[in-house]
């Protein structure tokens, strides 16, 4: 077993209601997990609830019931949700528990000893309706920013934490350290905040105003700040104070995963603390995008909050767990649509893979009586293509998940599988199997069909935990795929011939709805083509709707332009898709100057095979209209960015 690895999300408000962004992070953490533990490491991966503070209080007020009474009927909301998506955390810290307290307690004092913590006395103002206090700042034309009711100036003291004195090295640390706060655009905002000079961070509120929070331990008066009591939940967690081998065992946390909503908090008054308490920062703390839905903020008063449990029941966990992970880059914000949805799980799933494997399974069915053949022969030239394939996969996947590129090691499995879709096409078994001489090349390729099946399970085991278990059962493969290690499980010809399949359900029915809506709009359409019937068009150049869904059309934004040496015609592009560069050779050079193109957004069909033009490659295609004598390449009327889908 190798080092441990210590993963941690946001411990969630629990009086809100959990969405598709709680999801998206915790579904984000299992995946690191997953992967993690099946690479070989031990594991810790913590989530929680955060449970103290005003709004808590408040919230069970108005329900009428004591604080502790509504936060144990909330929490399950959450417990439940994460059960349902299959997230493989090995603890849940609730911010109500004795054991999380305790160490709160005991860091205030370390601080209050070692005199990072001090008392101090301000002037503010006092909403006594909303008995909420307020800094001149807060304030709305004199008024209580809230309610917009008078307010009244009072004194006050409270407990400040001197976090102003670890500025400097704050800033030098995080120079110093490139991968403390990613991406770096995070950094970045981190390092502009910190060129205004930093306050201290005041770390008490008086019971009088808020009592629902851990008591200081040096001043019965006084509760702990919501924040500074929530942050300690990544050190109390893994034992700091009261199992000190075991904290030192886990910690420092190799990926605190949060939302960019709570980077300050996370980048400054965490680092802080931990530098006032003697311990190492994390590794990373990553701070990832926003979801929209449809567009739009996702707000109660819009409605609009897209519960994730309709979402399960709607599309299942795993197409859910997928589209999160793979729709947008982590790190930059999303937008969750129906469309989107249907069209990855039309797309990726039910065409890619869940096609690779019904394909295979009942080919293995019909011609070997449901037994996986041997691979028997030599190996043929389209076998070795398939294998290196596989082969380069490891290490790909493992770089980009490194640097948590999900959508990146997504889309290099995702090559593989198309690489196999491709390899069955073209080696016909159906054509095989009718020539008698030829079983042995058919016994060879539907083993490698099922053996690339097998290998992909793995890869795709992290994000679809539920799916991979699946292939591994209709693949006849014994054993749990939750022990499967990575490394060793991707060898090729670990699959054993002789292996009864068991072809079962569909692993991912395609969906109508999108479709239902686009032939109506189809109907719509007049005129209708020559030879109509019934008022649908019939001409023999009409396509079903499923064969436009194959063609992946996306923004790309032109990085570089060249001619072909030789060529009148050509020019060899770069083009950015958001989360990859291609080399497009498009036959433009008659109508466009090199330089003109660059920063150009153009259409790109973006999952066409890769062709050689002049010796070059070509990974896509770009779309233009043309007349005679004349070219207008085809691009977005407003600026989108690079890799939007086009729908
Ligand atoms: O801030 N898109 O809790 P919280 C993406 N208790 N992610 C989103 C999102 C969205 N639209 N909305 C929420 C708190 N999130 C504190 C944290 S940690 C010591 C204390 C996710 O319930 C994202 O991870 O408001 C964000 O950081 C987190 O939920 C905020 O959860």
């Amino acid at each position: 077993m190798k080092k441990g690895r210590y993963i941690t999300t946001p411990i969630y408000y629990v009086n809100d209601v959990p969405h598709i962004g709680h999801a998206y992070t915790t579904v984000a953490a299992d995946v690191i997990a997953r992967y993690g533990r099946m690479c070989g490491y031990e594991v810790f991966f913590l989530t929680g609830t955060d449970e103290h503070g005003q709004k808590v209080q408040e919230a069970a007020a108005r329900q009428g019931r004591p604080p502790q009474a509504y936060v144990d009927g909330m929490v399950g909301r959450f417990q439940d949700l994460w059960k349902a998506l299959n997230i493989s955390n090995d603890d849940f810290i609730r911010t109500t528990e004795a054991r999380h307290i305790r160490v709160v307690q005991g860091a205030l004092d370390l601080l209050y000893k070692k005199g990072e913590i001090y008392l101090d006395s301000y002037e503010g103002w006092y909403c006594l309706p909303d008995e909420r206090f307020w800094m001149e700042k807060d304030l709305k034309e004199g008024k209580c920013p809230d309610c917009g009711r008078a307010v009244e100036q009072i004194t006050e003291s409270n407990y400040f934490f001197r976090m102003s004195k670890y500025q400097e090295w704050l800033i030098e640390y995080i120079k110093a350290h490139p991968d403390y706060i990613q991406p770096s655009v995070r950094r970045n905002e981190v390092l502009g905040f910190l060129q205004k000079p930093l306050g201290d961070l005041c770390i008490s509120r008086p019971k009088a105003r808020l009592s629902w929070g851990i008591p200081l331990p040096f001043d019965e008066n006084y509760v702990t700040y919501v924040w500074f009591d929530a942050l300690v939940n990544y050190i109390s967690i893994p034992g700091y104070l009261a199992d000190m081998d075991r904290f030192r065992k886990w910690w420092p946390a190799d990926f605190h995963l949060i939302g960019k909503d709570i980077l300050t908090t996370h980048s400054v008054y965490w680092s802080t603390m931990l530098r006032a308490l003697d311990i190492e920062p994390p590794k990373t703390i990553f701070a990832h995008g926003w979801w929209t839905v449809e567009g739009e903020k996702m707000s109660k008063s819009r409605g609009n909050v897209m519960n994730p449990m309709d979402v399960i029941r709607e599309f299942g966990v795993d197409p859910f767990r997928y589209f999160l992970l793979r729709e947008v880059t982590f790190g930059l914000d999303g937008d969750f649509s129906t469309d989107a949805m249907v069209r990855r799980i039309n797309g990726d799933l039910a065409n890619d893979i869940g096609n690779l494997l019904s394909r295979t399974l009942s080919m293995i069915e019909k011609y070997y009586d449901g037994i996986i053949p041997a691979a028997q022969g030599a190996e043929a030239s389209q076998d070795t293509a398939l294998r290196k394939g596989v082969d380069g996969l490891s290490e790909k996947v493992g770089l980009f998940m490194e640097r948590l590129e999900f959508n990146k090691a997504l889309s290099a499995v995702w090559e593989v599988i198309t690489l196999a879709n491709r390899y069955i096409d073209e080696s016909a078994p159906w054509t095989l199997a009718k020539d008698d001489s030829k079983r042995t090349r058919l016994s060879a390729v539907l083993y490698n069909s099922a053996e690339l099946l097998r290998i992909i399970s793995l890869y795709i085991y992290p994000y679809m935990p539920e799916t991979a278990g699946e292939m591994w059962g209709q693949l006849g493969i014994k054993g749990d795929i939750t022990a499967a290690h990575l490394q060793e499980g991707c060898r090729w010809s670990g699959l054993k011939p002789g292996l009864r399949i068991k072809k079962g359900k569909v692993l991912f029915p395609r969906i109508e709805k999108i479709e239902k809506t686009e032939v109506r709009d189809q109907e719509l359409t007049p005129p209708l083509l020559k030879g109509e019937k019934g008022g649908l068009p019939v001409s023999d150049d009409t396509i079903a709707i499923e064969d436009f869904a194959k063609i992946k059309l996306r923004i790309g934004k032109i990085v570089t332009a060249e001619g072909v040496p030789g060529s009148k015609k050509l020019l060899k592009l770069q083009v950015d898709l958001g989360d990859e560069k291609r080399q497009v050779v498009a036959g433009i050079a008659a109508h466009y100057r090199p330089e003109e193109l660059i920063g150009k957004s153009i259409v790109v069909v973006a999952n066409l095979k890769p062709a050689k033009l002049m010796g070059i490659e070509s990974q896509g295609m770009i779309l233009a209209a043309g007349t005679e004598g004349t070219l207008s390449l085809i691009g977005p009327d407003k600026d989108m960015s690079p890799g939007a889908v086009v729908k």
